[in-house]
């Protein structure tokens, strides 16, 4: 994924439903000087939208960074009912359900589709979007400026699952499954796409010892982990799931800074927006990809394959004792 002024932090924006796991990747993001985050964009998922937004102005509020916008986004998916808060994963509040102080500020002025084609437009090829929600804000960027890819340097998506099965349902992950019209509208953006999707994301494990080890360090994005991170192993644990949690939202920021810990797939990807138990699915074309019907016209995304788990969940402790 190329950028201008490689020595300059690449910049990005990332669209969030926070989320315990969104605020860890927010974090993560903050850390590093490689990443340069202008702005983060909200979208229903985790909570609801407004949930959303004052959870994403929070984090930031954490992590002393009140210059970054926020914009609040889509409240419901493109073309069917939201399904719903995932709070028994996140909380009623979306971060476990632990009071925090109110948001200092409000969301920025322009909504998330046109902060986002705001921000692109004025730096032609310099900002990565990183999507760690569902689809819909960025779905709808790309309708409302069908040259938008042609301007990005590319996305780095959390969602999908290509070679496993799903977590939202059999078939499909929570993100994509949260609006498939909009993933799959997304997954045929002609810009690079990086899908970090349940095939590393679930073999990418934070431990309870790791978890614990977060309450000795003294700064406040640590010490919101501790508070929140707890919640989000139970539901692992009572979920036949690791004595850990899933690293899911900041495998994208570690795929940015460290892409040596990953092995990748190429081929052009679909999404099922039928009404049958597949919905949702993320279908990668390993066969005739160019000679498909639905697939053949897309551009191969990077399919996230293999994650060396101990070296990007250590990257990220690392910075989030920065
Ligand atoms: O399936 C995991 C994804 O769904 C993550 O983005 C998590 O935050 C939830 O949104
Ligand atoms: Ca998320």
């Amino acid at each position: 994924m190329s950028q201008q002024g490689a020595a300059a932090p690449r910049k990005i924006i990332i669209d969030t439903d926070p989320g315990i796991d969104d605020a860890m990747a927010i974090f993560f993001a903050l850390a590093s000087p490689e990443l340069d985050v202008i702005g983060l964009t909200t979208v229903f998922g985790n909570a609801h939208v407004d949930v959303c937004t004052d959870n994403a102005i929070r984090i930031l509020d954490i992590a002393g960074r009140a210059d970054i916008p926020v914009a609040q986004g889509a409240g419901r998916p493109l073309a069917m009912p939201y399904r719903g808060p995932a709070d028994f994963v996140h909380g009623v509040n979306g971060l476990a359900d632990v009071p925090l102080p109110a948001p200092s500020r409000a969301p920025h002025a322009l909504d998330a589709a046109h902060f986002i084609i705001d921000r692109v437009l004025a730096a032609p090829g310099e900002i990565t979007l990183v999507p760690v929600g569902p689809l819909t804000n960025i779905a709808l960027a790309l309708l409302l400026c069908p040259e938008l890819p042609q301007h990005l340097a590319g996305m780095v998506i959390m969602g999908g699952n290509a070679f496993v099965g799903g977590n939202a349902s059999p078939a499909a992950e929570a993100n994509i499954l949260n609006d498939p019209e909009a993933a799959d509208l997304v997954f045929g953006a002609d810009c690079p796409i990086v899908m970090c999707g349940l095939d590393v994301t679930e073999r990418t494990i934070m431990s309870s010892e790791q978890i614990a080890g977060i309450a000795a360090i003294g700064n406040p994005r640590a010490q919101l982990a501790t508070q929140i991170l707890p919640y989000y192993r139970d539901f692992h644990l009572s979920h036949g799931g690791p004595d850990g949690i899933h690293v899911h939202d900041s495998t994208c920021i570690s795929y940015l800074l460290a892409p040596q810990h990953y092995q990748a797939v190429h081929h052009p990807v679909r999404v099922d927006c039928g009404q049958s138990v597949g919905r949702g699915k993320t279908w990668p074309a390993t066969r005739h990809a160019l000679s498909a019907e639905g697939w053949k016209a897309r551009r191969a995304v990077t399919i996230l394959t293999e994650v060396d788990s101990a070296a990007v969940v250590a990257l990220e402790l690392e910075r989030l004792a920065r």
